[in-house]
Parts: structure tokens; sequence; C-alpha cells
């Protein structure tokens, strides 16, 4: 599936413009401020229903204007399909092939998209919350399940969590725990299952990309790390045994602290160099941005591989901070493919680009194609 032609009124600093793009290379060259980033954000938001770089959709809309509007249209072989959103803040506009919907959660799903920008070394470097981020909004694309598992298991875990602060100060019973408890386990392990699975999925493209863009020198691995106890199998009984046994473990002090300590929700991602080097400590800020690369890359051949379509790929200024060895090796990367946007201030960058690409620039919230 790719983006044929898009619409954007009144978003960030466009005003109403329809662009059509290429269903393989775009590249998107501008000055700084000029709405580079706003556009890849408008696909985004299209497909994904939300932003990556604000919750609040009021920040979208174009100052002076009251509402932003975004229409596009998507085709591949089989379909065609038209999404579009608005929003004036006192209703959401969200239509899939002309027929309305109440919600932008909507949108999410439908086309597939990873996106790439400047802020994923958080991935990296971050917290543990930036890696589960970054698993969950990728495997919910690539398995469908993955996003009602994901969504109920925090639903039960709100509820545990709420009655065990409840609990602390006296004011319920132990038995309706137990029944919260259950279901977060179940749900919990699921969750785990998946993310497990994936990742021992990915690992051998991962480390393919790593070492592609640093001339072979680096390896890169990357390990499921849990908060509780987890079995060597990828087995569902006995990941939940594990989560049983943690929470048993850590039940005096979860009483204690009114809430839960063990489970998906505090599970992170170990991201290794060569094997023994800890990126997010040893990494060079280049080694960092490189591995996080890899990481997306490494979730467009997952989709690829279980939805049969390659998502769109959104590359938002990819070429900063590499040296010119990885730079080519991410040029010819990327010139295989899926459907891609990158957006760039150098468009010597990409002089080295052969095949099929359109151009455009961006000036003050104004893109035209060269
Ligand atoms: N709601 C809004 N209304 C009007 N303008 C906005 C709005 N939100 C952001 N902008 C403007 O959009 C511009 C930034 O656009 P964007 O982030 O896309 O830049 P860019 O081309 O990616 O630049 P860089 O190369 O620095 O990343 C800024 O000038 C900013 O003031
Ligand atoms: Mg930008």
């Amino acid at each position: 599936m790719h983006l044929e032609k898009i619409k954007i009124c009144n978003f960030r600093n466009y005003s109403p413009s329809e662009v059509e793009l290429s269903p393989r290379l775009n590249i998107l060259c501008g000055k700084n401020g000029q709405g580079k980033t706003n556009f890849l954000e408008a696909i985004a938001f299209l497909t994904l229903g939300r932003s990556f770089r604000t919750r609040r959709d009021e920040d979208l809309i174009k100052a002076g204007e009251k509402e932003f509007y975004l229409k596009g249209k998507f085709r591949s072989s089989e379909e065609d399909l038209i999404l579009e959103v608005g929003n004036d803040l006192s209703r959401v506009v969200v239509k899939v092939n002309g027929l309305p919907y109440k919600s932008k959660r909507e949108l999410f799903g439908r086309v597939r998209t990873v996106i790439f920008t400047p802020d994923d070394l958080q991935i990296i470097k971050g917290g543990p919350e930036k890696r589960r981020e970054f698993l969950d909004l990728y495997l919910a694309q690539a398995y469908p399940d993955y996003r009602q598992i994901y969504l109920r298991f925090y639903r039960a875990l709100y509820q545990r969590n709420a009655l065990l602060k409840k609990l602390r100060e006296g004011r319920r019973d132990l038995n309706e725990l137990e029944v919260w408890t259950n279901r977060m386990v179940e749900e919990g392990s699921r969750v785990v299952l998946y993310r497990r699975q994936t990742m021992e999925e990915i690992g051998a493209s991962l480390n393919h990309y790593h070492q592609l863009m640093s001339n072979e020198q680096e390896t890169l691995h990357c390990l499921y790390k849990g908060s509780g106890s987890l079995p060597d199998t990828l087995d569902l009984t006995a990941i939940q045994e594990g989560f049983w046994r943690s929470l048993l473990r850590r039940s005096d002090d979860e009483r204690r602290r009114g809430y839960t300590l063990v489970g998906p929700h505090r599970d992170d991602l170990q991201i290794q160099m060569n094997q023994r080097w800890e990126l997010r400590v040893y990494g060079s800020q280049g080694q960092q941005r490189t591995a996080a690369l890899a990481l997306k890359l490494a979730m467009v051949d997952l989709i690829e591989k279980t939805q049969g379509k390659a998502p769109l790929l959104l590359l938002d200024d990819v070429f900063s901070e590499f040296d010119s060895d990885r730079k080519q090796e991410l040029l010819r990367l990327l010139t295989v493919g899926t459907q891609t946007v990158i957006s760039t201030t150098e468009l010597k960058t990409t002089a080295a680009l052969a095949g099929p690409l359109k151009l455009f620039s961006v000036a003050s919230g104004v893109i035209s194609a060269e």
C-alpha cells in the first residue's frame, strides 16, 4: 500500500495544498523550520491517528485558523483506501472511504507506517518506557491481535493498581484483587510472549542493518529483559507461571507501595553492541542513532513479513550526524523496496540516489515538486 496523494489544510504551517507522491522514494528538501517534519507528521497522523510530536491536537492547527484537515488517498494492487481526519477542537471528523467514525483510533493500523525521527535516539538513551513504546507501536501494526491484548492488559493493570491503593488504605478485601491479578497475568503474559517472539524474529535483520551501516564494524543484539522471572522458553504457560511467581515474591512490597511492581509495563530491552557493550552507556551518538535506525528498519521487515505488505517509511532528518560511510550504506538501503519519504536539509547528500524518485522543496509551509 502506498500514499498516492495527500491533501493538507491548515495543519501546522501548511496552507491548503495537495501533493502527489512517488510510490517509491520521495525526498523533501528545505532549510530549517520550513515544514519538512510537519509534512511527515501529517502522513503519520493520518495513518496512526496521532502525532509523534504532540498529544494536543490544538498544536496542529495552523496559527490563526480554526481547524485542520487531512485527506490521504492510498493505493495497493487490491484496493484503494481514503483516510480523512479533521479537528476544529469541538469535533473530530474521521472518515474511512467516506464512512464516518467516532474516534481517531479508527485510523490506526489500516496503513502501516514506520517512522524514524531524531528523537528516536531516546529509544537507546532514554528510560525503559521509550523502548516499550517503540515495541508496542510496531507490534500493534505487525500483529492486529496485539493491540487488543495490550489494551486489555492495561485495563486490568489499572484496575489492579486502583485496588492495591485501596487495600493499602484498608478499604477493600483481598478476594477482589485475585480477579484482577488473574486477568492481568493472562493478558500480560500474552503481551510478553509477543514481545519476546518479536525480538527473536527481528534479531537477524536488526544485526544485518546495523552491520551494513557500520561497515561490518559493529554487531547489534537486543534482549528482552523481564521485570520478573521469565522462562528460557517461548511458552505461554511457562511465562504465566513465572509472572505468578514474581508477583507472589513481591506481594508484600506491592501491598505496601500500592501498585503493581512486575509485569510487561516494567519490562525493558537491553541493546548491546559487539555482544558486550550496553549501547545506552557506551555507544557514541552516531552508533546510537545507527542502532535506533536499524531497529526501525527491522520493524519494516517484520511488518512486511506478517502483513504481506511493506509499510510506509518516513525518515526525518535521517542523514544528520552520520559519517559519509554510514550515509552511503544508508542510501544504498533506501533504493530498494518500500515507499519512503525522507526529509533533508542537504540535497547533495542524496545526489547518489538512483532509481525513481521524486524531489520536493519545502519553504514556509509550501511544498512543491521540483
Ligand atoms: N500550529 C502551527 N501553526 C503555524 N506554524 C506552526 C505550527 N506548528 C509549528 N509551526 C511552524 O512550523 C515550522 C517548523 O516546521 P518543521 O518542524 O516541519 O520544520 P523542518 O522543516 O522540519 O525544520 P528542521 O530542518 O529544523 O527540522 C516552524 O516555523 C514553526 O513555527
Ligand atoms: Mg524537522
